[in-house]
């Protein structure tokens, strides 16, 4: 049975369709404290494939609440991080902060058997859990959404992200990479880019990064390349996060296409990962 979390119902019945598996109907209950409890009244089975995107502090929750249910009903519990909230903080970045990827992989640990994650932004995250983890990569997923493009130039917008970039450039069959130079001013949270050394002009350019959150990166990135006379500026990104005004900031830069997959949902979530999860349960 596969039990998705408020934020990954469409990914969890995508799943529940590839596996031809039953789909939980979750219930909600919320008390006037502020509290809620779930409920899956018909729970029970061999498996209970948990799935949630843990986007908020609430799907964190909801995460917890449906493994401890799963552990009452089902033999199994596997639990999917399709994006997994928290995993760029991978370590204390100054004195007395704490490592909030290994608190959450550690809470998520003590209610499943095994966890499938989708790029996590930190693949060392894997170490903070305690049960067997894998990694799916969704690179090939978003390099076959892509129309055809005559001689693309794939680019990362930060060096973090060169790796993405040419896994999808080689499944996507043609093309060439290269990345940009990101400096992030923590205080003001302003991003600066430098020029790829590759010259964009009269190019079309795929951006690609795992996570579009603020759209900063991204709408910086844009801008240089239109400077710099690229033909068409497209994104694809894996999670696309899109807090506050990220959708609107991107196309007043000017994006010419977006693709993004369904890790969270979002409406340019176009490219499902059911069938890449699907091949790992
Ligand atoms: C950072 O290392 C990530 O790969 C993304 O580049 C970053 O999270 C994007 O954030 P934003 O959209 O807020 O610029």
């Amino acid at each position: 049975m596969i039990l998705p979390g408020s934020a990954s119902q469409s990914l969890g019945a995508a799943l529940a369709d590839e596996l031809d598996e039953r789909l939980a109907v979750v219930e909600t209950e919320r008390f006037a404290d502020g509290e809620f409890k779930l409920r899956v009244p018909d729970a029970g089975g061999d498996r209970a494939v948990v799935v949630a995107a843990t986007t908020s502090a609430e799907a964190h929750l909801e995460l917890l609440q449906l493994q401890d249910l799963a552990r009452e009903s089902f033999d199994e519990v596997v639990t999917v991080l399709p994006y997994m909230g928290y995993a760029r903080q991978d370590r204390a970045f100054r004195e007395g902060e704490p490592i909030s990827a290994r608190a959450v992989a550690q809470a998520i640990s003590t209610g499943t058997d095994r966890v499938l994650t989708v790029n996590p932004h930190e693949p060392a995250v894997s170490d903070f859990f305690d049960v067997p983890v894998e990694a799916v990569d969704a690179a090939p997923l978003l390099a076959e959404a892509l129309p055809v493009i005559d001689d693309p130039l794939f680019l990362a917008p930060d060096e973090g992200a060169i790796g993405l970039a040419e896994r999808v450039r080689d499944a996507y069959g043609t093309g060439t990479t290269d990345h940009f130079e990101k400096t992030r001013d923590y205080d003001t949270g302003e991003v600066t880019t430098a020029p790829a050394g590759t010259d964009p002009g009269g190019r079309a350019v795929v951006l690609v990064d795992d996570i579009v959150a603020t759209g900063s990166t991204m709408s910086a990135a844009i801008d240089r390349l239109y400077e710099r006379a690229a033909a068409a500026v497209y994104v694809a990104c894996l999670h696309p996060v899109f807090a506050d005004s990220a959708r609107a900031r991107l196309a007043d830069a000017g994006v010419a296409g977006l693709w993004a997959t369904d890790t969270v949902e979002r409406p340019v979530s176009d490219v499902s990962v059911a069938p890449a999860l699907a091949d790992y349960l």
